[in-house]
């Protein structure tokens, strides 16, 4: 029997390249390899946007389609959206009965998070919970391997010991979820921070060649290298940091390019453009067509929640069962 892969993607709106690298790819290799279930967590995208919902509609419909036209395939995974799934609310509901405050309290991404978004109070019941919601995400289909970045281990090591504890009190009901962390890599965005929809440094997978042409133009090179006749340090440069992936080919060639001034950084930066661009051709192809049908990704979506919500109401019926509401 193939293991049960279970991750969720907060509604972000398009995707970036990052996205892409970091969790994308490994979503749609898993899913040759077990049963992967993958959903739009949009209550988790309330934690931190209550007060922020006018594009969330849009914002999931863009994120299905961006994984659909990389590569998400639902014949061979399931699709859906964690809010069409009440049997989660109702689990999140048990399994937050049981789980200490303190644990909530202690978690590392709690306390960060609450500085880091320092500006906007989410200091809420929801926010504190949020890790409790995902491991009724994960136990409701009997997850198993959770793909995930390492920052979200403190979630999966508290979901845990809250999947731990369940099992002790209401009779082993659920599997013990272990991470699955990906070769994750982290891409920096044009200014050189972590890439990201906020710092307006990303480079999305929906963006246009000429757009994307536009924003390599814009990454910051080398700084000491001010003439074409300057001499670079390719190591220190964050276009020679996407040629690492989009031109492994020829990167031997590039780093020699520069490190004896044989190129200059605007054709270096043109160079990677087309190579992105290139890697980029089927995706467009797919993603114009999902656009032109939004009801394709609509139909996905319901015949993923309908495949879940069989399991979903089968594993609830046993846990209320063992907790007698019936
Ligand atoms: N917290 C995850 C993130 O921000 C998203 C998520 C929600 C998730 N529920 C999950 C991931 C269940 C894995 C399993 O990336
Ligand atoms: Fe960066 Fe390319 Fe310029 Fe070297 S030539 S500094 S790798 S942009």
């Amino acid at each position: 029997m193939k293991k049960r892969v279970v991750s969720g993607m907060r509604p972000s709106g398009k995707l970036h390249i990052g996205h892409y690298h970091g969790t994308l790819k490994n979503w749609i290799a898993l899913q040759n390899e077990y049963e992967c279930f993958y959903f739009v967590a949009d209550w988790h995208a309330l934690t931190t946007r209550y007060d922020d919902v006018e594009t969330l509609q849009s914002d999931i419909e863009n994120m299905v389609i961006d994984w659909l036209a990389s590569g998400l395939d639902p014949e061979k995974c399931v699709i859906y959206r964690q809010s069409k799934i009440p049997e989660i609310a109702e689990l999140n509901l048990y399994m937050s009965m049981i789980t200490p405050i303190s644990w909530l309290e202690r978690c590392p991404t709690y306390k960060e998070q609450l500085q880091e978004l320092n500006s906007k109070d989410i200091a809420t019941h929801g926010f504190l919970g949020y890790p409790v919601l995902q491991t009724a995400d994960i136990a409701i289909c009997h997850g198993e391997l959770i793909p995930i970045g390492e920052d979200q281990l403190p979630h999966l090591e508290l979901g845990r010991e809250v999947i731990r504890r369940f099992n002790y009190l209401y009779n082993n009901l659920f599997p013990e979820p272990r991470p699955l962390l990906a070769p994750v890599k982290r891409l920096l965005g044009t200014d050189g921070r972590k890439m990201s929809k906020s710092y307006h440094n990303a480079i999305n997978l929906s963006d246009s060649p000429e757009e994307i042409k536009a924003r390599v133009r814009t990454m910051i090179t080398d700084p000491e290298r001010i003439k074409l006749t300057d001499k670079g340090h390719p190591e220190i440069c964050l276009v020679f940091g996407l040629h690492k992936i989009y031109s492994e080919n020829e990167l031997a060639d590039i780093e020699t390019k520069c490190k004896n001034a044989l190129r200059g950084c605007m054709e270096c930066k043109d160079l990677l453009s087309s190579h992105i661009n290139e890697s980029l051709v089927d995706f467009r192809k797919k993603r114009k067509q999902l656009e032109n049908d939004p009801e394709i990704v609509n139909k996905i979506l319901e015949g993923g929640a309908s495949k879940v919500r069989q399991i979903a109401g089968d594993a609830l019926e046993k846990v209320k069962k063992n907790i007698n509401i019936e």
